[in-house]
């Protein structure tokens, strides 16, 4: 199948599948309601500072109300989430991590992908063109560098026109989605496709609110990544290409220097790069 063979995903489509994904998580947070009344009352008084600051007025005001409307029925709220804020909560807990720097998750991670050894290709399906493989490797240590046996790399990326398995129908369930199990020393070797920079949907509320104001929906290329072991902190991350558009203008504000990779062209034809992630101990 090629992309003029199937219907466009919708934001619509892809908001709605991640919007239902997430409500299946029943998601709860263990915050006092003194807690929850200082946070709110600071969110609401920078809100009514803004408003005073650019005399808001009610057209504004009105349109800002159908615009939250719209978001809710489109179901984009955790792509709208994911984009503006969810960099901002990482920050915070990347204060306290001295292992491999995290970054946001997006809203597209999907858990219990298929199993793989430590050397495996992920999932994916034919297609009738050119792509570069990738060849991604490299070792889970501990903070003193000592290889972790059995770690977890959960991976999963966008295909070459954008988009991810279980957020568009025309692809299989499980394509560039895999949960890969590190060796005794904590190594591992992935083979993949290179990504491509990646659109946030545009036919939507958030397109709309970027295009509104002359903002661009691009987000680099990249590979997402959540690593565990028992013991061990988990971290999600995002690795990056050197090189790559859009690296200094992400729409997601995601992008670290410490995530972007630097691969070469092999004799194989295929690119090959190392990466090596150390896991924070838990609860510290
Ligand atoms: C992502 O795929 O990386 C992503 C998509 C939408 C919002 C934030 C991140
Ligand atoms: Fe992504």
């Amino acid at each position: 199948m090629t992309a003029t063979e199937f219907n466009s995903p919708s934001a619509v489509g892809s908001g709605t599948a991640a919007t239902d994904k997430f409500k299946n998580e029943r998601v709860s947070a263990d915050t006092s309601p003194e807690r929850v009344a200082a946070i709110a009352n600071d969110a609401l008084s920078a809100l009514h500072k803004v408003i005073l600051d650019h005399n808001v007025t009610y057209p504004e005001y009105r349109v800002l109300k159908q615009w939250l409307i719209d978001v809710g029925e489109g179901g984009e709220w955790p792509l709208f989430l994911d984009v503006f804020i969810e960099h901002a909560v990482e920050e915070v807990l990347a204060r306290s991590r001295k292992g491999t720097k995290g970054t946001i998750e997006g809203p597209y991670y999907v858990a219990n992908a298929p199993e793989l050894p430590s050397v495996a290709t992920l999932p994916m399906r034919d297609v009738d063109r050119e792509q570069t493989q990738l060849v991604f490797g490299g070792q889970v240590t501990d903070l003193d560098g000592k290889g972790i046996d059995g770690a977890i790399i959960e991976l999963w990326h966008a295909d070459a026109d954008g988009y991810y398995s279980q957020f568009a129908d025309h692809l299989p369930e499980w394509n560039l989605r895999g949960k890969i199990i590190t060796d005794s020393e904590g190594r591992y070797e992935i083979t993949t496709i290179q990504p491509a920079p990646y659109q946030i949907p545009t036919d939507g509320p958030t397109g709309q609110f970027i295009l509104a104001q002359n903002g661009h929906p691009w987000r680099p290329a990249h590979l997402h990544l959540i690593v565990s072991a028992p013991g061990k902190e988990s971290v999600t991350t995002q690795l990056y290409f050197e090189g790559g558009e859009w690296l200094d203008s992400d729409v997601a504000s995601a992008t670290k220097p410490e995530l972007i990779l630097s691969p070469t062209p092999g004799d194989d034809g295929k690119n090959h790069v190392d990466y090596n992630f150390a896991l924070d101990p838990a609860g510290e």
